[in-house]
């Protein structure tokens, strides 16, 4: 049986854990202490909290911070069971060979970012600027405020699905969405800047995703130096380059 391409009806609030994202960047938390780094969108992924447990001054940002602890719990539980139905009819390899274990990895992260949200979030018992609601395009921290921007699973996964993403084209973000949030996470990035995944969403036919060129181009005529890697983490997808690194002129590798 051919698997079906998986389509998503909307950007899923879903969150990796920090062991994800540590097969996701090649990077742990206690790699990043001394650095500043923005994971954007945060999602409710267990990265930021992580890192703040062992004094990494990392925030993350994400629309949907403005929200109560109760609505985000809610959102969280919605996405998880959407992406599971969809998951299901279409390729299992796209998000876990074991959708028991990818689900309960999910519910998991979302509990270890919602307890430290509701403590360090802004309406929070003990806010301290960790988690920011904000949106791409538009980010409000200063220019060069972080060593280091990680940025997983909104560009190119939700991109129209015949450009390689993961919607159909009426809830898409294009290609100008895409260079606009480029150089907005450039701009905020004062060494590296690294966005994950960069290859078609479709483990049946794996290949650069049509974004890519032109989202490189656009950062390297910001005057930055890219890089494309493989990272270990694995989608079922073959083995292509699916992380974009972006370095400043004259910064060495953030790690
Ligand atoms: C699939 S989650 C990814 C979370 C995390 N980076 C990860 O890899 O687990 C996608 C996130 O993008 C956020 N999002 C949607 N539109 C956005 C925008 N314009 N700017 C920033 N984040 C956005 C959603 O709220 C959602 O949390």
């Amino acid at each position: 049986m051919t698997a079906r391409r998986a389509v998503f009806p909307r950007i899923v609030f879903l969150g990796r854990s920090a062991a994800e994202y540590r097969s996701i960047w090649g990077l742990a938390p206690e790699d990043l202490v001394g650095r500043r780094v923005l994971d954007c969108p945060c999602g409710p992924a267990g990265f930021v909290a992580a890192c703040r447990k062992i004094g990494v001054e990392a925030v993350g940002c994400d629309p949907v911070l403005s929200e109560s602890v109760e609505t985000i719990r809610q959102r969280g539980d919605r996405d998880r069971r959407d992406t599971e139905t969809v998951l299901a009819s279409s390729d299992p390899t796209l998000a876990s060979r074991d959708p028991v274990a990818w689900n309960q990895e999910k519910k998991r992260s979302l509990e270890v970012f919602l307890e430290d949200f509701a403590t360090h979030g802004p309406r929070g018992t003990s806010p301290d600027g960790r988690y920011v609601a904000a949106s791409l395009p538009e980010l409000p921290f200063d220019d060069r405020s972080f060593d280091l921007v990680l940025s997983a699973h909104l560009l190119f996964s939700y991109a129209d699905v015949a450009a390689g993403g993961l919607v159909d084209a009426a809830h898409a973000l294009d290609l100008e969405f895409h260079l606009a949030a480029v150089e907005e996470l450039a701009r905020v990035a004062g060494q590296e800047l690294r966005l994950y995944p960069v290859y078609a969403c479709d483990s049946t036919s794996p290949r650069p995703h049509a974004l890519l060129e032109p989202v490189r181009d656009r950062l390297q005529d910001l005057g930055l130096t890219t890089e494309l890697v493989r990272s270990e983490y694995d989608q079922g997808v073959a083995d292509v380059p699916d992380t974009l690194i972006a370095r400043r002129a004259g910064s060495s590798a953030v790690v």
